[in-house]
């Protein structure tokens, strides 16, 4: 039998807004690397990733740079950016058709979380490897959440036992992701990750607790939590 091979697609067409910058987030430099090459390294040095596609946007002049820098013997490929996250990640998807099995692993990692980390994403694949419909990692939430009326006071409370947050990489099979993402577009559904385009195809994908530091850089505030992050990362590897 066919065993399930393992493939990362890289969304990395986002322009940034909140960041407030003119280069876009994933390529500000972080501990003297782009912000992308970070997750790239981690993922392409996982000995399970077979390779990676990464959704560029078509003016992209910073991309070509990175890939240069990658030291890998794996395949880097560049898919299109589209409007939309969910569109990038559908372009990449179409890319692996022409390489990938329809029931291989494919795991949707963020550009712009440059701190997942090696064991991450071992318990990722771990848990997830007889899954028959795939997952996310995610953390708990901690705060406790209010829900605002339309004046800016606070309508209500919500019950935060069962809420998580939804982080990167999301991991399902090629051939339901692409099915699922497909047609969450064609209903023109909001999708912001792409657990929810399954979710709306009737799945219910499983939750892999994460570590917290696994952040989405959005806000200017992010880089240096994210060096920080990494920089410890480095000195207790090192120790
Ligand atoms: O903007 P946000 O932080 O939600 O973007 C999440 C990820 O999706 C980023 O890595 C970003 O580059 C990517 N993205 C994309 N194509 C878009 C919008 C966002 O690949 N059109």
């Amino acid at each position: 039998m066919h065993s399930a091979r393992y493939w990362a697609i890289v969304p990395a067409a986002g322009i940034g807004k909140r960041m407030g910058s003119a280069i876009p987030k994933q390529y500000l430099p972080l501990l003297g690397r782009p912000v992308v090459a970070h997750a790239l390294t981690t993922l392409l040095q996982h000995p399970r990733i077979d390779g990676v596609v990464v959704a560029v946007d078509a003016k992209d002049e910073w991309w070509p740079a990175v890939a240069a820098n990658l030291d890998t013997a794996k395949p880097v490929l560049r898919a299109a950016g589209g409007a939309e996250r969910h569109h990038s990640v559908l372009n990449g998807l179409e890319m692996l058709r022409e390489r990938a099995a329809w029931s291989d692993w494919v795991l949707v990692h963020d550009a712009a979380r440059p701190c997942l980390s090696a064991a991450d994403l071992d318990r990722l694949l771990a848990e997830l490897a007889d899954d028959p419909v795939g997952g996310l990692l995610a953390v708990p939430v901690r705060d406790t959440l209010k829900q605002t009326d339309t004046a800016g006071r606070v309508a209500a409370t919500v019950d935060r036992s069962r809420l998580w947050h939804a982080l990167t990489p999301q991991m399902f099979r090629l051939g339901m992701l692409h099915d699922a993402l497909r047609a969450a577009l064609e209903r023109g559904l909001l999708v912001t990750d792409d657990a929810a385009a399954m979710e709306a195809a009737g799945f219910a994908p499983r939750l892999v607790e994460g570590r917290g530091d696994n952040l989405k850089i959005t806000r200017p505030e992010d880089l240096a939590l994210a060096e920080f992050f990494l920089a410890r990362r480095a000195v207790s590897v090192a120790g």
